[in-house]
This record gives structure tokens, sequence and C-alpha cells, in this order.
């Protein structure tokens, strides 16, 4: 990581809707990347000024920038400062170095669907501005405009969602989510805390119980931060209270948000999930997912089909530099599980409520987001 390409920014900020601003394009195509680097949260707020792909995809990769929808759209940005380093003097050189961009970028995470969704519209976005004739700067800012809109959407995207999944919430409830699924994790408002945070602005009372979330504690550190931030009531609770809470009659509800949909409903979010519906079933509780459509994946049919990251076992072993278990002893440490399909209650996505049949369903959410894309 060159020194000259990640400064320190000002922060924090709140986007145009008050939630933190996660990423955001500064200037013009010669402009660079502000990203608010998670991993120093809930201690610091700093946002690093990212100018080189390389430090994208390390970000990307230690979780600087994390959350699916996050993940899309700094990997749309990154396109551009990868295409930009090429200094290519045609854009039929550039459009031959997004083939290796695209790869490097891919290889940054392989769960969460929306960086290759990202990619490929970027790709395709390429492709037609080569066919336009356009000069290299054209293609660039032509690339820079498309990731722009991608962050655009995902904004329209989470205050949809949050529309719709806020009329399954009713006023004192008490809802669990899973990591965090907020602002800190999209472009936007967030998918299953956009639910939470449009219940509380039409006026309803919600508490949430954010689980801790093992290893790198994205609902203490990033749920209950951003949360309290916006005045929502928020209790952090260790992963192995969740049981304990349904037990006692304390959640009504629980919505968290996914890293990749099968075309069958199975769910790939973070790891604990999976136990979290589970428990939800056998207590009778509404267990909703919160994600946009570009979260469903067509091409993998089922959860056995989607690939799951496994993580370095130093965070499970010494997170955050506090040893807490024996040097060199084995871990396991996938940051994803998939809940399978008939777990889940419904989906919230951009579109509504979707509900089962899954496969039928999806099959038509796919075709609308043909039609609309
Ligand atoms: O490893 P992370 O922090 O990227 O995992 C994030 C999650 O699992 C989120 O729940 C998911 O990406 C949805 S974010 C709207």
């Amino acid at each position: 990581m060159s020194s000259g390409s990640v400064r320190k920014g000002r922060g924090p900020r709140p986007d145009a809707e008050g939630h933190m601003l996660t990423l955001k394009w500064v200037g013009g195509s010669g402009g660079y990347l502000s990203l608010l680097d998670q991993t120093l949260l809930p201690a610091r707020v700093k946002y690093l000024r990212i100018r080189e792909l390389s430090v994208v995809i390390d970000a990307i990769r230690r979780l600087a920038v994390r959350g699916a929808p996050a993940i899309g759209v700094a990997a749309a940005y990154g396109v551009v400062l990868g295409l930009r380093e090429t200094a290519s003097a045609s854009a039929a050189g550039a459009r031959r170095s997004f083939a290796r961009v695209k790869k490097r970028l891919a290889g940054s995470r392989p769960t969460a669907v929306n960086l290759f969704w990202s990619l490929d519209r970027m790709e395709a976005r390429a492709g037609a501005l080569e066919e336009e004739g356009a000069s290299f700067p054209e293609l660039l800012r032509g690339l820079l405009d498309e990731a722009i809109e991608i962050h655009a959407e995902d904004q329209r995207l989470c205050r949809a969602i949050g529309r719709h999944g806020q009329k399954l919430l009713r006023s004192g409830w008490s809802v669990l989510t899973h990591c965090n699924a907020g602002a800190l994790a999209t472009g936007g408002m967030g998918t299953a805390l956009a639910v939470i945070y449009s219940a509380v602005e039409k006026g309803k009372k919600i508490r949430v119980f954010a689980d801790e979330t093992r290893p790198l504690l994205q609902g203490a550190r990033l749920t209950s931060w951003e949360l309290r931030r916006a005045g929502i009531d928020v209790t952090v609770a260790c992963d192995n209270a969740a049981a304990s809470l349904m037990g006692t009659g304390q959640i009504q509800c629980v919505v968290v948000g996914a890293d990749r949909i099968a075309s069958n409903g199975d769910v790939a979010n973070k790891i604990g999930t999976y136990g979290v519906a589970v428990l939800a079933r056998e207590h009778d509780i509404p267990f909703y997912v919160a994600a946009p459509s570009s979260t469903f994946d067509p091409h993998t049919a089922s959860g056995a089909g989607i690939p799951i990251e496994q993580r370095a076992s130093i965070e499970v072993t010494a997170g955050f530099g506090t040893k807490t278990a024996p040097p060199g002893v084995d871990v396991y440490n996938p940051a994803f599980d998939v809940t399978p399909a008939r777990y889940v209650t419904g989906f919230i996505t951009e579109q509504g409520l979707l509900e089962p049949p899954f496969k039928r369903n999806i099959a038509r959410l796919f075709r609308t987001a043909a039609t609309h894309g």
C-alpha cells in the first residue's frame, strides 16, 4: 500500500439521508474514492483516499469496505481506478486491460454476488462505449458515470426495501438482526436496517437486538454504532444469547441481509445466520431476508453451489489483538453459512415482499429485473 494513495480524510460525514457515508467518488475521472475504513470502527472514524486498484482490492479483502452491496459499488469504482492505471493510449487498449482488472477485483472476495454483478455491468458498459467509438478519456468518464449510477441505484433500492419491509413490523416489536446489513454495508441506508429505519420514520417504536457476530463483531462494532447514531434503541447480545432471547419471548421478528441468494431461495449470509433461522422457526418467529435483486444469483441453482469464503484463523484465535485460543490450534472460520430456503418467511426486495414458492417467485423477479435493467 503506497502511503501516497491512502490519506486520512475528515469524517464523520452523513449522506443526504443522514446516514453514515460508506464510500463516495470525489472529483471527475482523475479523482479518488473516499472510503470509510470500517476496521477501525467504532473507535475511529477515518476515511481513506484511494487512487489505486490494489488499494481497493486490499480494502475489500480486509473488510475496510464490506457488506454485499457496498462491495459491488466499491468494485465499480475500482474498475475506473484500474483502467486509469493502464494509461492506455486507446479505448481498445483499455478494453483489453479490462479483463485483467476484472479478474483482480473478482478475486477479492468470493461469496457476495453483487461484486460479480457489478463487474459484469461495468464490462457491458465498457463494451458499449468501445462500440460507440469512445476515446480513452471518454471511456473512463463513461465508466465513472456507470459506477456513480450503480451507487445511486443502490441508494434507491435500499429506500424501496425499507418502504416495503417496514409494513411487516408492528410498533412495540423487538427485532433481532445478525451482522451488519445497514448503511455501512451499502451505498444507501442498508437492507435489513433500512426496514428498521423506515419503520421508525413511520413512528413505530422498534427495539433492535444486534447479535455481536463473532469473529469480526460486525453487529457489536457496526450495527449498534450506526443505530445509536440514528437514535434507534439497540441492545448488543452475544451470538449465543439468541436462543435465550427468543425462548423468553423477547423477539418478535428477525431481519437479516444476504450475500447471495440462490434461485431456489437458499441464502448465504454471515456465519451464524443459519442458526438464527433455525431458532426462529423453533420459536415461531418470522425470519425475513432483506436484499436487492442484485443479490439474487440466477446462475446458482441452490445453496450448495455458493462459494463460501474461508478466512484466516487469526480472526478467531487473536481477533483484535487479544489471544483467545492457543497458538497453532486448528480453526474453522467460514465467513458465511447457507440458510436453507425453507427457514425463510419471505424476501424483502425493492420490488416488494417475495413469498414462497420461492423458485417460481424468484424466477419472476429475474424476469422483472431484466425488463427494467
Ligand atoms: O463479511 P461481511 O461483513 O462483508 O458480511 C456482511 C454480511 O454478511 C451482510 O449481512 C450482507 O453482506 C448483507 S449487507 C446489506
